[in-house]
């Protein structure tokens, strides 16, 4: 559906300003079309560190302002955040960085949030919708993981992101910060760079899969860990619902949807 007639659909989302930092990423890209297929003006802060390939129609669509540029850096968050009602803060390093260079989590993931959420206190945004991560519970000592899950972050990437969940319930009581805070956990489909530390597995299957070699599986294929980048998915995102996942997908469910996506029996 074109923006125009889906604003004829939903007038009240005309004026719905949405940014997503990191929207030029794997998750922040599809983030970012659903959110103009919704209606919504977007822009999308992201230094380009990463993903660079894929997002060409983004910076080409008229609902969309690409800004290139760092949340370390606060004076042009305050600015891009200027007008804003939403904020979806994707922009991170990613783990397997963060084991090696520790210090960019703490200068990325730890000041840059402290940034977004700074700026949208300031800019009086309604809410910051922050992808947070499993990784904040560690090994798992029950599964399926729920919320009451402890939290035993094993990485700097993980213990980094929990950190800034607690900031941002910190800010919420001092400076009145609206926030949901989102824990992904292994999210993977189209456009994904297949050297993500995440879905490794996943492109393993893939690449198998493609190559007519069956999938190799350690245990039982019952392991559940695994999201699945669908319309459905972008659901509690758009609509900021905190959720818990209940239904389990296994690693031979994995194994099932990647050779009916390749259309391969
Ligand atoms: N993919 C997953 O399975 C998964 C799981 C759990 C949590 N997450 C979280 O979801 C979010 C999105 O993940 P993704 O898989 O799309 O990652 P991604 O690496 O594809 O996208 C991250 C984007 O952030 C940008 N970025 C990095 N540092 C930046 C900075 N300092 N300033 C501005 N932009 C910056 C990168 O250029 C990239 O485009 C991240 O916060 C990640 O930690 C992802």
């Amino acid at each position: 559906m074109e923006r125009k007639d889906m604003l004829k659909k939903n007038k009240s989302l005309e004026n719905t300003t949405a940014l997503v930092t990191g929207g030029a990423g794997f998750i922040g890209s599809h983030l970012t079309r659903a959110l103009v297929k919704k209606g919504y003006r977007v822009k999308v802060l992201d230094n380009i560190s990463r993903n660079v390939n894929c997002v060409q129609d983004l910076r080409t669509d008229e609902a969309i302002k690409f800004v290139k540029g760092d949340i370390c850096d606060l004076p042009l968050l305050l600015q891009t955040m200027k007008g804003i009602d939403y904020v979806f803060h994707q922009a991170s390093v990613c783990l397997r960085r963060c084991n090696a260079f520790p210090k960019e989590a703490i200068e990325v993931i730890l000041n840059g949030s402290h940034n977004v959420f700074y700026a949208a206190v300031h800019e009086k945004v309604k809410k910051v919708i922050y992808a947070s991560t499993s990784s904040v519970y560690g090994e798992p000592e029950y599964l399926p993981i729920d919320e009451k899950h402890p939290t035993n972050p094993a990485t700097p990437y993980g213990a980094t992101k929990l950190c800034v969940d607690h900031f941002a319930q910190f800010m919420a009581h001092k400076s009145g910060l609206k926030f949901v805070c989102l824990r992904y956990f292994n999210v993977y489909g189209a456009n994904q760079s297949t050297d993500a530390y995440y879905t490794s597995v996943v492109n393993v299957f893939i690449k198998r899969v493609l190559a007519r070699t069956p999938p190799i599986i350690e245990g039982s294929g019952g392991q559940s860990l695994i999201s699945l980048m669908s319309q459905m998915w972008f659901v509690p995102i758009l609509w900021h619902w905190r959720v818990t996942q209940r239904t389990r997908f296994s690693m031979l469910d994995t194994v099932r949807d990647v050779r009916l996506r390749l259309s391969l029996s």
